[in-house]
């Protein structure tokens, strides 16, 4: 498996921490975040890794920001990214089982690492149950698709 893990300047530690718990379950993870405190503007991560996810050249994505909150809105500006934000490992697994989340978002100003390694783990486990989830998820992709546009000509 492989995944890519973005971060903004206020959650290197935990991105740092959250790779190398990865790593150690035999993932292989492209770090597209800053490994520097300067200020780092959390869309430009969002976005690579929701392209990569996108292009389908890794299997999902992990963001950490402050919140999680603007790093996610990045990066589902992305075409068929649906990337969801957690604070706890409950949501985490729904959002794979029911939504079909590509994307796993949390923020290190309000989640210590432990409960950071729980989200990353239920996910990771989850399975998308597809079934009934999939005419809602279809719902999303055609929002995507054409209403966004319809919206925007009216
Ligand atoms: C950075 O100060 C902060 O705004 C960012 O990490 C994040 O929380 C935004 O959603």
């Amino acid at each position: 498996m492989k995944l890519a893990i973005g971060n903004d300047h206020v959650a290197v530690e935990m991105k740092q921490e959250i790779q190398a718990h990865l790593e150690a379950k035999g993932i292989e993870v492209i770090n597209v975040g800053t490994d520097s405190t300067d200020r780092f503007n959390y869309p430009i991560s969002g976005y690579t890794v929701a392209k990569l996810v996108a292009q389908g050249k890794v299997d999902g994505g992990v963001l950490i920001c402050g919140t999680g909150v603007g790093i996610s809105l990045a990066a589902n500006k992305v075409k068929g990214i649906r990337a969801c934000v957690c604070s706890e490992p409950y949501t985490a697994k729904l959002s794979k089982q029911h939504n079909n989340s590509n994307i796993i978002a949390f923020g290190a100003r309000v989640i210590g690492i432990e409960t950071a390694k729980m989200i990353v783990d239920e996910w990771l486990g989850a399975e998308y149950e597809g079934g009934r989830h999939q005419v809602r998820v279809d719902m999303l992709r055609e929002i995507e698709e054409t209403q966004a546009l319809k919206a925007a000509e009216e």
